[in-house]
């Protein structure tokens, strides 16, 4: 079969790990999907910057527009993140091109995914985003794949590293918010603008795209009750562990019968449970189906080599030739519920 050809926008934390996987298993890559991967160019905004990977052997680019149209490339690969401008454009250049498309960009998704994958299902192409969902955690591949027999009742979890990193260490540590968020940026959890982070919008991204996948809808953001961690002091965490819980910033999505009630909040979650012993930058998403009850995945969700490693997932996959829209399509519109209503969990 002939190679995989690849073009890479975006070589910062994720886009060099892609580069770093690919390098390092060429010949696993080859065996796993029987095509050889190769990335052929790339594109990052400052040309002499010392990424610690070689790149002479790509192209370069400096407009990632011009390197989704490339005709030599089959996938597009965009890891630059960002709601609208390049990410948006380049990816759309890709599209109409005849790209298939890979990108762990989840600001973008939950507001424009919908759009995106209608565009890419009337080309004939795919999107694809394990990425873009708690990090390195394969839970979109679980939802569409292992767990497809099920009709999901309800997906939650803690989908952002920075804030349950913050979380923890405050107990565990009696460190305040401001040193605990400075040792974030250290770790390259942040994101650009870190008040997506503890703003609990980055996570909403992250729920908006996985409610839409277990429950065939829409991505609706908007549809979000949304509350960050900004407010928690280390007096509510102490009251918190003397009751027998932990603070979690949590994301619970779930169909009612008055329509898909969508929420992210910190919550008092038992400190022995699962959520409860959830430590420092992990994520964790718990998906319940009517056929398998429950299931529990728990991973990095952000950093060089987890994020990279989902995003090469998609790359196999279309190796392979795994060519369903992971959005359901024709996607429906679940009304809001009235979140304030519910009692659960
Ligand atoms: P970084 O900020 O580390 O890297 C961004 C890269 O994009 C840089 O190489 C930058 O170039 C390049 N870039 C930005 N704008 C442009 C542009 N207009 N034209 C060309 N290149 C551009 O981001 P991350 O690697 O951390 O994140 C990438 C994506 O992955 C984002 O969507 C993020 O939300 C997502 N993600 C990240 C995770 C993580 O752990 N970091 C986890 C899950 C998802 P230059 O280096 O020259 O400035
Ligand atoms: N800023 C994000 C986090 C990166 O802290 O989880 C991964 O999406």
């Amino acid at each position: 079969k002939p190679a995989l050809r690849l073009g890479i926008a975006g070589l910062g934390t994720v886009g060099v790990g892609v580069v770093r996987i690919i390098r390092r298993h060429a010949d696993l890559l080859q065996a796993r999907t029987g095509r050889r991967i190769e990335i052929v160019a790339v594109s990052a905004r400052d040309a002499a910057k010392d990424r610690g990977v070689n790149l002479k052997s790509y192209a370069w680019e400096t407009d990632p527009v011009a390197l989704a149209r490339r005709d030599d490339i089959d996938v597009y690969v965009e890891l630059m993140g960002g709601e609208n401008g390049a990410a948006k454009a380049s990816i759309e250049a890709a599209l109409e091109t005849g790209k298939d498309v890979v990108t762990a960009n989840k600001a973008l998704l939950a507001i424009h995914g919908q759009t995106l994958a209608e565009q890419a299902e009337a080309a004939g192409r795919v999107i694809r985003f394990e990425a873009a969902v708690a990090g390195g955690i394969p839970v979109i591949k679980a939802l569409t794949e292992g767990l497809a027999g099920n009709q999901i009742t309800r997906v939650m979890g803690v989908m952002n590293g920075t804030c349950n990193y913050i979380l923890t260490r405050m107990e565990s540590q009696r460190k305040g918010y401001n040193a605990l968020f400075e040792e974030c940026a250290q770790l390259g959890y942040l994101e650009a603008d870190p008040n997506l982070d503890v703003g609990g919008i980055d996570a909403a991204h992250k729920l908006a795209l996985l409610a839409s996948i277990a429950f065939g809808t829409r991505p609706h953001f908007e549809g979000i009750d949304i509350e960050g961690i900004q407010r928690i002091n280390l007096e509510d965490i102490t009251y918190a562990a003397d009751m027998g819980y932990r603070i979690k910033l949590l994301g619970v999505a779930q169909r009612t019968g008055r329509g898909l009630e969508q929420r992210m909040r910190p919550c008092l979650v038992p400190a022995d449970s699962p959520l409860g012993q959830l430590e420092g930058g992990t994520n964790m998403v718990v998906i319940e189906g009517d056929a398998v009850e429950q299931v529990v995945l728990r991973g990095p969700g952000a950093g060089e080599g987890p994020t990279a490693s989902a995003v090469l997932g998609d790359i196999c996959d279309i190796a392979r030739g795994f060519r369903l829209p992971v959005f359901g399509q024709p996607a429906t519109t679940l009304a809001d519920a009235d979140s304030a209503q519910s009692n659960s969990p």
